[in-house]
């Protein structure tokens, strides 16, 4: 059963009760018909033949026909029947919109006699249409932290059925946040709101999607639906918070500047400004602000300085986030410095010894001094060394002290100098060493004598010399150092005390050059000896000494002297040679000596002067005088002749001597021959002369006197031969007669028989054997002197 039914036959009521009062071609009520919105066009409304009150048949005479007030030809009229029916499909929506009830009035309009019927056409609503957001995509922003209870108007839904087929309710999708409610508008009309129930957190929902539906009240209902998007606005309810409470980072010193350290990172739930964070230090030291720099943005921490291990180890750095909000979090970053093995060890020397004296005991400290390596573990560990070979050792002593000591005492004479590396190493990666080097000097003790080139010297000396000659030079060194090496010449006492050193050679005491101090005679001294002593200036002082031996050479300061025949005798000697002597017969011998030695001392004779040239000649080499030829009657008697003795000196001295001689008539007296020669058979008839001849071994001297006894013998023997007679001169040979030597060597001499084979004018002096043999070791000298005397003149 409709409710519109029933109303519009009240109504109809009350419209005819007026209308009939109004007048009389418009009469009678209004009629009045219903017809629901969107019937099929055709369909049947109503038959008005009963209501015009005439027959059906008078519908068509009268041509009845409907007018609608605005003309529109919604119904039209059957005039066969009286049907009304619908001409088109009506839409209530569209003829009445919102009012309510959608009345068409019309007339139904009939000609003779013209007549008037009111009537209404009433369209009834159906529900055709759905209720209908406006806005399909509803955007609702709530700013998160609203409070609950807080509600929010929705736009209505529109529906364009009217009554209950109208919007009617309005459902929420189930959710938590909120619910709706449905106020009534001023006009009456349902409106929804979100009313919230709970806070929302954009951080947790940043958005919610509703689904709004509006429900008509239709039969079915029908409903519309919108979307409805709760944007939760952030506020700042969140702090940052950082990733980690604490960082901890190891860096290496001496990474190089603007090295990372470390990123560190916060996050914020908010949004926007309220989520962007910057970075900073937090109450934190200028050291670290000196050292660090944090970027705001990014949150990487860079090093601004150099981290060194040594001043600091590690670093505490607060660290914060801001967001836009002013909300901040809070983190720290440990930095750990780790220590890389930058410094090399050092070494300072606390104390050096040097120089140090030589022969000390071992263990001597020569230097203190400590060892320090500013690293840590393994690079500040450190190996200390010196080089090997070193009379030294290391020792470590308190801490990181070490002492250098001996090992053994030194010698300064092999080494015055020791440059000892210190070496120290430490145990990083990768190792540094360092070194030092010091310089030890040994320092001198006199602990060497000054020793001499040589342990003798031998020196020559020409004699003659002049006084304050140099004749030599003797050096001593000494292997230590300064004064300790000053060395001091001096003579040493001879050991004979009657030597008259002092007066004959002296010394400079620095230098050690020999002086003969006056002039040296070869015959008087041929050999002389001392020692020299030299000593150092240390304390106590030094000595050695050395022996000098300063033989002197001869020079040919000495004339051949004539022994026989004399000449400074009272009765000069007269050789006899009778007149049958044949030629080569021994006249005589010119026997000289001469005081030089060696060559200096080789005699040649030659005849200067004759009374008689080439009745007589000299044998060059021996001195004999020989007849050259037979002798006659008319020969003179007495002859005189000059004998020259020469020497081989340089240049070369002579003598001369006067031979006389007379011829006599008959034979000459033959030598008396000698016991020993006689007994010989090969000497027959011999002039034999025994010739005592001793040889000093050192001094000439002795030589002379026996020579000088010699020949006053020979002479005195061929005086007692013929009628000649000779006088030997008593006492020494003038200049010869001091022995200056003192050696006592004099007495060691030898004794030669000479025999002077002079009977058969062929015969030479001879050396038969020696007497008395003192001395056999110095046969050598003796053998020469017997060539001198034997082979002389040959050369
Ligand atoms: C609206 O719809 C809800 C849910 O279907 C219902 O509980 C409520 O009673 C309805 N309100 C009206 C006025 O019809
Ligand atoms: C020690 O070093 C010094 C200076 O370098 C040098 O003159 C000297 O010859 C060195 N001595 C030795 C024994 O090496
Ligand atoms: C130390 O001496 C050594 C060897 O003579 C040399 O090579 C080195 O350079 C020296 N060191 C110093 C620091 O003088």
């Amino acid at each position: 059963m409709e409710p519109g039914e029933g109303i519009p036959q009240q109504i109809r009521q009350v419209l005819l009760f007026f209308v009939c009062l109004g007048g009389s071609l418009v009469c009678s009520e209004t009629w009045r018909y219903s017809v629901a919105e969107e019937t099929e066009t055709g369909s049947f409304i109503a038959n008005v033949v009963k209501d015009i009150g005439s027959g059906v048949e008078d519908l068509a005479a009268r041509n009845a026909r409907v007018i609608f007030d605005d003309y529109k030809p919604y119904l039209w009229l059957d005039p066969q029947t009286g049907n009304l029916l619908l001409n088109e499909q009506l839409d209530r929506e569209a003829l009445c919109d919102l009012t309510e009830p959608c009345i068409l009035y019309f007339q139904v309009l009939l000609e003779n006699p013209l007549q008037f019927f009111r009537a209404e056409l009433w369209v009834r609503d159906i529900n055709d249409h759905t209720p209908t957001f406006l806005d399909k995509d509803i955007l609702v922003k709530i700013p998160e932290g609203t409070a609950p209870g807080t509600s929010f108007q929705m736009q209505s839904a529109q529906d364009l059925d009217v009554g209950k087929n109208g919007v009617q309710n309005y459902t929420l999708s189930p959710n938590p946040h909120f619910h709706l409610k449905l106020e009534d508008s001023d006009e009456g009309r349902k409106y929804p709101e979100l009313v919230m129930d709970q806070f929302l957190d954009r951080e947790k929902e940043p958005e919610l999607r509703l689904t709004l539906t509006a429900l008509d009240g239709g039969s079915p209902p029908k409903s519309g639906t919108a979307v409805v998007r709760v944007l939760v606005l952030d506020i700042n309810d969140n702090a940052p918070e950082f990733e980690r409470p604490v960082y901890k980072v190891q860096v290496p010193e001496n990474s190089p500047l603007d090295s990372l350290v470390v990123k560190v990172s916060a996050t914020d739930l908010d949004a926007g400004i309220n989520g962007e964070l910057s970075y900073s230090f937090s109450h934190v030291s200028r050291d670290i602000r000196k050292t660090f720099e944090i970027h705001p943005n990014s949150g990487e921490v860079h090093l601004k300085a150099l981290l060194d291990f040594e001043l600091i180890q590690s670093y505490v750095i607060n660290i914060q986030a801001i967001d836009g909000g002013s909300l901040s979090g809070k983190s720290t970053i440990l930095v750990q410095v780790v220590d890389v093995n930058d410094n090399p060890p050092e070494i300072v020397i606390a104390s050096l010894t040097s120089p140090i004296p030589e022969n000390s005991t071992p263990e001597m400290v020569v230097a203190v001094f400590s060892v320090r390596d500013q690293d840590s573990d393994d690079n500040g560990r450190m190996v200390c060394s010196i080089q090997d070979n070193l009379p030294f050792l290391l020792k470590p002593t308190y801490k990181n002290f070490y002492t250098l000591v001996t090992e053994r005492p030194l010698d300064r004479e092999t080494r015055t100098e020791y440059n000892i590396t210190i070496t120290v190493t430490d145990l990083g990666t990768p190792r540094l060493k360092t070194q030092h080097n010091i310089t030890v000097l040994v320092s001198d003790v006199n602990d060497n004598a000054p020793a001499f080139t040589q342990t003798s010297y031998t020196l020559f000396v020409r004699e003659n010399n002049s006084p304050a000659l140099h004749i030599g030079s003797v050096s001593a060194t000494d292997r230590d150092a300064g004064a300790n090496a000053q060395v001091t010449y001096s003579l040493l006492p001879p050991q004979d005390p009657h030597l008259p050193l002092a007066s004959l050679v002296s010394i400079n005491a620095d230098n050690g050059q020999l002086f003969a101090l006056r002039a040296l005679d070869y015959e008087a001294l041929q050999a002389l000896e001392f020692r020299v002593g030299a000593t150092d200036r240390g304390s106590p002082a030094l000595s050695s000494q050395a022996l000098v031996r300063v033989l002197v050479l001869d020079a040919n300061d000495n004339s051949p002297f004539v022994l026989y025949p004399l000449q400074n005798g009272s009765a000069p000697c007269t050789e006899l040679v009778p007149r049958a002597a044949e030629p080569g017969y021994l006249v005589s011998k010119v026997v000289a000596v001469d005081g030089d030695s060696g060559q200096n001392a080789w005699l040649s004779y030659q005849l200067l002067k004759a009374t008689e040239p080439g009745l007589f000649g000299v044998w060059a080499h021996n001195g004999e005088v020989r007849t050259a030829r037979l002798l006659s009657e008319r020969d003179a008697a007495k002859h005189r002749l000059v004998v020259l003795v020469k020497d081989n000196g340089e240049p070369p001295l002579s003598a001369s001597v006067t031979l006389h001689v007379l011829l006599v008539d008959g034979f000459s007296q033959p030598y008396l021959p000698l016991p020993e020669a006689a007994a010989d058979p090969a000497q027959a008839d011999p002039l034999t002369v025994y010739l005592v001849i001793a040889l000093a071994s050192v001094s000439s001297l002795f030589l002379f006197s026996v020579l000088a006894f010699v020949a006053a013998r020979l002479c005195r023997r061929v005086r007692a031969a013929s009628l000649g007679g000779c006088s030997v001169p008593e006492g020494h040979f003038p200049g010869h007669l001091v022995d200056v030597s003192g050696t006592g060597t004099l007495s060691q001499s030898y004794q030669y028989e000479v025999c002077l084979m002079g009977g058969s004018g062929t015969n030479e002096f001879k050396f038969l054997k020696p007497v008395i043999s003192n001395l056999p070791q110095l046969s050598t000298e003796r053998e020469q002197s017997h060539t001198f005397l034997n082979g002389f003149g040959f050369n």
